[in-house]
């Protein structure tokens, strides 16, 4: 890779992914002295902005998150100096243009990459990319646009979506962000199965009883029904954050760890999965909520949502992998927004000891309460696994504790964030983490039916309070299988 000189455009600049996370992460990279010693950033909006007012509106989300300790002021000012602004339309050849004149300057004759990262709603993607290709491409270096999800709502218009992208970039040059697999305790998946003698043995029907991928917030889509709307909770998670972690997480052994031999895999289970049926998902939306005074707005109560909304906000469903290693292992996903704990992790509930020799009636139910591991992706990010073992003393008691992999006590380092992992990546070129196009059409392929069903059928979702458990409709699933949901620790 040539690393001699980047120019990266966030297209969609003073929107809130650009500020929020785009911005702050590729000054964590600066500051980690990870960017190419010649590098540019532009932001790229309609609004009219001087490249002063771009620095001041960055500057506001910039923080010291790599060394609290330190004053990293001065870093931000140098950072800031490599920030400027350009004001066009997405689809204005003529204004990509202007930019790639500007761009031309800053990098003076060396090699110069490429990186748009379109930070704008997907309608705009294909004119944004025709306009970046034509007239503001690299001539020498490489191009790549980043592109982040919706990837369309569905088999077809997400085919479209990537049938018009391909016109003009080819696969190579597309990296589609899932920003959940940029997440520290994701890409640990792999080195716990792969790394250690004592799991992947273990990884399979034979001892593994099911597999459960839980997403919690406990606020709402407060100022994003608009978008929300049109999505909801299965398209905004489940089919994408939940599945790509599914996919990594039930995946045989890739030939190698390059991201072709990965992502080759992944794609074997996505193609593997029965057909979602509509007995096995269960759907529900939050409903205004008075508690201690406050009233939490239900999610048609947004004055950006109609008030007949069926969209789900929370969803809980069984998967299947139809295939030798998972045959009947009921993977079980839950998501759901404005409920009462925030947090994302797997939960790997192991089948019980045969015969167990301290299963008495006066203990701990340990065809119940078997072994379990959870990898607690957020926050506080840990890994441990539930063990029985006797309680100290003359008596034989027993009890259960955690073998615990506890990253704040573990490590001093903060973990960086999903976006740092992922920008660094797209400038290196490592593909391992973004989606490629197969995926995509596999996830697809995977929830659409449900989706058009649940939508066809206008299945009323179960109403829920705002900051409570979410429907018991998951129970019932849950139980129908066999399996108790984990509670977020
Ligand atoms: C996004 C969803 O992809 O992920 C949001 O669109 C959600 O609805 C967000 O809030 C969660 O990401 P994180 O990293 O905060 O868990």
């Amino acid at each position: 890779e040539n690393k001699s000189t980047v120019s990266i455009t966030v297209v969609g600049a003073s929107g809130d992914l650009a500020k929020k996370k785009i911005f702050p992460a590729l000054f964590a990279l600066y500051y980690e002295d990870c960017l190419p010693e010649h590098f540019t950033v532009y932001g790229y909006a309609r609004s009219k902005m001087t490249d002063a007012e771009l620095r001041n509106m960055v500057s506001k989300t910039l923080t010291c998150r790599i060394d609290k300790r330190e004053n990293c002021s001065e870093k931000m000012d140098q950072f800031l100096k490599r920030c400027f602004y350009h004001s066009g339309q997405y689809d204005s050849e003529e204004n990509f243009a202007e930019l790639d004149k500007k761009l031309k300057e800053h990098e003076g004759g060396r090699t110069a990459n490429r990186l748009f990262y379109l930070s704008v709603p997907p309608n705009i993607f294909i004119s944004a990319v025709r306009c970046a290709s034509s007239s503001a491409s690299s001539a020498i270096g490489w191009t790549r646009v980043i592109v982040e999800k919706p990837f369309g709502r569905d088999s077809e218009t997400s085919a479209a979506l990537t049938k018009g992208l391909k016109q003009y970039l080819e696969e190579d040059q597309i990296f589609r962000i899932d920003h959940y697999l940029g997440k520290e305790l994701v890409e640990n998946l792999s080195v716990l199965r792969f790394s250690n003698l004592i799991f992947e043995p273990l990884w399979s029907r034979q001892y593994i009883r099911n597999v459960q991928f839980l997403f919690s917030e406990d606020f709402g889509t407060e100022g994003r029904g608009g978008y929300f709307d049109n999505y909801g909770i299965i398209r905004d998670i489940m089919q994408n954050h939940l599945l790509q972690i599914l996919a990594l997480f039930a995946m045989e052994t890739p030939v190698s760890l390059d991201a072709e031999d990965i992502r080759n895999e992944k794609v074997k289970v996505l193609r593997s999965m029965k057909p979602i049926e509509l007995k096995d998902v269960v759907i529900g939306q939050y409903k205004s909520h008075t508690k201690g005074g406050v009233t939490y707005p239900g999610y048609t109560d947004d004055k950006t949502v109609p008030k007949d909304s069926l969209t789900p906000t929370f969803a809980a469903a069984a998967l299947f992998i139809n295939n030798a290693r998972w045959d009947g292992v009921p993977f079980l996903m839950k998501a759901g927004k404005a409920l009462h704990n925030k947090g994302a992790e797997i939960r790997v509930q192991f089948r019980h000891v045969p015969g167990n020799l301290y299963n008495r009636s006066n203990g701990p139910d340990l065809d119940r309460d078997t072994n379990e591991l959870v990898i607690r992706v957020q926050p506080d990010e840990a890994i441990y696994l539930k063990i029985n073992n006797k309680v100290p003393g003359l008596g034989m008691r027993l009890d259960r504790s955690h073998l615990n992999l506890h990253y704040a006590a573990r490590y001093a380092k903060e973990i960086p964030d999903a976006y740092e992992r992922l920008l660094l990546d797209a400038i290196e070129g490592e593909r391992r983490l973004f989606i490629r196009s197969d995926e995509l059409d596999a996830a697809w392929s995977l929830f659409t039916p449900v989706l058009k069903e649940l939508e066809d059928k206008k299945i009323v979702p179960e109403y829920y309070p705002y900051g409570s458990r979410g429907p018991v409709g998951a129970h019932r699933l849950a139980y129908r299988y066999n399996v108790e949901w984990g509670d977020l620790s």
